[in-house]
């Protein structure tokens, strides 16, 4: 028999939205420890209302939807069995889209979205990267792997699956990974959208190449096919420089406070020989300097990128992303040309779409570029790694296309 336990009346209303978190309150401090599932009740109208697997480990969220069916939780629910039939469908929604003729990197498993909470899984060629970001995987780690190695052999019969590699996030600083052949660290190459990256698992927090922006980067093809020039800042290993050089940019500037995270972006640029190297040239520095120093040169170019860490730091301070565009903007409507286009991104789910939008059109008319500017279209994670509708923490990376009005007039 599951134990029942009462939930916090706005929890209650949440799960109903379809909302997958119970976030810690009065209501979770008394949840058993060692229990692995449990059944949610609304206290109010004495209604047993989901299943949810119990994390008390984990720092705020004190467990996760696992069903909202009532017969999932009369009987004993068969737990290896649930999750065979999740990560099959969440396998099979994959090798069903164009995704893997496209690029080696995919998301298998995207939490929340395919309804297996807290759990990211991503291939990176013949490889696996599991990521927990609820700590309970731990304690179902052998039925994990042993059916996940199952499914994917069935959906990809012709591939070897080289390794495994298990990676805890967000719960300290520390790398926290291993890999189940006992490996130390592993380095290969990988293409996405026809171009070579180099991957070194274990040798930083990430590995090389960040997957959930894969799907964006498409989407933004259109308007890098166009741009003849662009300018990446916080570039850092250089995805989004190489894929516009591949579509035929003469010139792009790449811009990162990380001497190693350019190197590697200039290795990966050797890794492909139809790249032009001499087309490239870094700048190793804060992009708020950059940007000053490339306006002083007069340059302009006609695609701009800005990606910056939901917290940044030029070495000296501190501040949030959203913070730093009141000097960034300005400073990249200066170096933009008049039909060019500026992508500017968010990597946050605590500041919404709107307080987003709402704060570039603020800091535009503020600026010398007052009334001479559109926030248009928006970038959102989508494909492998779409978030699930109602889940406003999956949707995290928020991107806006920025251009001039007169735009085409010039
Ligand atoms: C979120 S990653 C960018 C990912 C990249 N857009 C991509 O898709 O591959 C952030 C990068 O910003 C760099 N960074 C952090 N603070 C910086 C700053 N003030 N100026 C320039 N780069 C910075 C980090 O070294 C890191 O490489």
């Amino acid at each position: 028999m599951i134990t029942r336990v009462n939930l916090h009346p706005a929890s209650c209303k949440y799960l109903k939205l379809g909302h997958p978190w119970i976030t810690e309150d009065t209501y979770t401090k008394r949840f058993p420890k060692n229990d692995f599932f449990l059944v949610g009740v609304d206290e109010k109208n004495r209604q047993e209302i989901a299943l949810l697997i119990n994390d008390p480990e984990h720092k705020n969220v004190k467990a996760r939807l696992w069903s909202l069916n009532s017969e999932d939780w009369k009987k004993d629910c068969d737990f290896k069995s649930e999750l065979q039939i999740r990560l099959k469908n969440s396998l099979q929604r994959r090798v069903k889209s164009n995704t893997v003729n496209e690029r080696e990197n995919f998301y298998l498993v995207n939490g929340e979205s395919d309804f297996l909470p807290g759990l990211l899984v991503l291939k990176l060629k013949n490889q696996i990267l599991i990521q927990y970001y609820a700590l309970f995987w731990k304690k179902v780690e052998s039925e994990l792997l042993e059916v996940l190695t199952y499914e994917y052999k069935l959906v990809f019969p012709d591939t070897t699956l080289e390794d495994i590699w298990i990676q805890e996030r967000n719960f300290n600083q520390a790398k926290s990974i291993r890999s189940i052949s006992g490996k130390s660290i592993s380095e290969f190459k990988l293409k996405e959208y026809g171009i070579n990256y180099q991957i070194k698992i274990n040798e930083h927090y990430d590995f090389g190449i960040y997957t959930d922006m894969s799907a964006i980067r498409k989407l933004m093809r259109p308007y890098l096919e166009k741009s003849k020039s662009l300018l990446n800042l916080y570039s850092y290993t250089g995805a989004f420089s190489l894929f516009s050089l591949k579509l035929g940019a003469t010139n792009v500037v790449s811009v990162d406070l990380s001497a190693k995270y350019l190197h590697w972006l200039d290795d990966n640029i050797a890794l492909n020989p139809d790249l032009q190297a001499d087309l490239h040239s870094t700048l190793c520095m804060p992009s708020d300097k950059a940007l000053e120093k490339l306006f002083l040169e007069k340059v302009k170019f006609e695609a701009i990128i800005c990606d910056p860490p939901s917290a940044s730091s030029d070495g000296n301070t501190t501040s949030s992303a959203l913070k730093a565009y009141e000097k960034l903007l300005p400073l990249m409507l200066n170096v933009l040309s008049q039909n060019g286009s500026l992508f500017v991104f968010l990597n946050t789910h605590t500041i919404s779409w709107n307080k987003f939008e709402e704060k570039l059109n603020q800091i535009i008319e503020m600026s010398e570029f007052k009334n001479q500017m559109i926030v248009g279209k928006r970038f959102k994670l989508n494909d492998d790694c779409l978030p699930l509708k109602g889940f406003h923490e999956g949707d995290y990376l928020k991107g806006f296309l920025i251009e001039f009005k007169n735009k085409g007039n010039s």
